[in-house]
């Protein structure tokens, strides 16, 4: 019979929902805990998921014997601690991303993770486990448009709840929380590393916390001589955005999500693939899910029951923590020397 598996989500809000819808009903899980700081939170998804309990304190559910999973949702800044207690009492981890608000606290995330191999810890690159990008990953791997890479990366939010947004900006600027995502995509699609980046910043809201910024981008440079940008905003007045186009000599390959297509919109993600020597274009439809937690979490059984790999590994995800740290303070940097 299939083993089963008590899980305690902490952390009841966006992320958390998005794991929850997803892995509630698995056969092999049963929901044993959730928890929030704010009771009211932790008590509406008890409800709505059937989760045996709810806490306000983290302590409860990680100390719990019939918890082997916890999937930590809250804030970066309070990651490393829920990990170490995590792996303390000999859980099995779910973390989003990104591990930490700053570089050494990411080193320290990493070291204790290498450190306990004997509790697998899976960090949220979810798009790693998007059905979509892993399709774009194998053609471009493959040779589909030849090599070196342009990336072209854009994703602004115009954004209906500020105070929201505004909460992640006091621990990480867009170019850190989301950017982490992107320069791992872009790492992961050649093959290559980023061996330089570079980037800029500005605060177009009074509110945005002085060592915080909420517009950002940056350009990188990849050791097989693909180079490209990442933009990324939230804000009251941007207007949304989402470009994903990746040029290479032999063509292009660029993904419109379902919400953007024009028409048929019910039926998932396209690809449009640009073949340049045939100047033909393929459209390629694929069922989308943006954020496929449940093959993400069945990615953490498999580390638990087969022994496989991280995906991504702890070092892919510190590489791409690494560079969007480095491009976060070159933009505060510049920020405080023009103030
Ligand atoms: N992978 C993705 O696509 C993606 C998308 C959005 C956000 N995220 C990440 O998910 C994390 C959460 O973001 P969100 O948008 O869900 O935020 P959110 O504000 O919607 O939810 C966070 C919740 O955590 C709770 N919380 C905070 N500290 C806690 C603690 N110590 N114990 C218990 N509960 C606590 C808060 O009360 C809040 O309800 C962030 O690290 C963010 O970067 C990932």
């Amino acid at each position: 019979m299939r083993k089963t598996y008590g899980v305690a989500l902490i952390g009841c809000g966006h992320m958390g929902e998005a794991h929850l819808s997803q892995i509630y009903y698995k056969e092999n899980v049963r929901l044993e805990y959730v928890c929030d700081l704010d009771e009211a939170k932790a008590l509406s998804f008890q409800k709505r998921y059937g989760a045996g309990r709810f806490c306000t304190d983290s302590r409860d559910c990680i100390s719990s014997p019939r918890v082997d999973i916890v999937i930590i949702a809250t804030y970066p800044s309070t990651h490393l601690e829920l990990v170490r207690q995590c792996i303390l009492h000999q859980k099995h981890v779910i973390c989003e991303k990104p591990i930490a608000p700053d570089l050494e606290e990411g080193r320290r995330f990493v070291r204790l993770v290498r450190e306990h191999p004997e509790c697998k810890v899976l960090v949220g690159h979810i798009l790693r486990h998007n059905a979509t990008y892993q399709k774009v990953a194998d053609m471009i791997r493959s040779g589909a448009i030849g090599r070196p890479i342009v990336f072209r990366m854009v994703q602004n939010h115009h954004t209906m709840d500020w105070e929201k947004y505004l909460a992640i900006l006091k621990e990480a600027s867009p170019l850190l929380d989301c950017g982490v995502h992107y320069v791992d995509v872009a790492q992961w699609f050649t093959g290559a590393r980023v061996q330089r980046v570079s980037a800029s910043g500005s605060r177009t809201e009074e509110d945005v916390p002085k060592d915080s910024f909420n517009y950002g981008f940056m350009t990188l440079e990849l050791d097989d001589g693909s180079v490209g940008y990442y933009e990324a905003g939230w804000s009251n007045t941007f207007s949304s955005d989402n470009l994903k186009e990746f040029v290479g000599p032999g063509g292009s390959i660029r993904i419109i999500y379902r919400k953007d297509r024009q028409t048929h919109q019910e039926e998932g993600d396209l690809i449009e693939y640009y073949k340049y020597p045939e100047k033909e274009y393929e459209m390629i439809n694929l069922q989308s899910d943006r954020k496929p937690t449940g093959a993400q979490f069945d990615h953490l059984i498999r580390m638990i029951e087969e022994g496989c790999e991280a995906n991504p590994t702890i070092e892919e995800v510190f590489e791409s923590f690494e560079v969007c740290c480095n491009a976060q303070k070159q933009v505060l940097d510049k920020l405080m020397l023009r103030e």
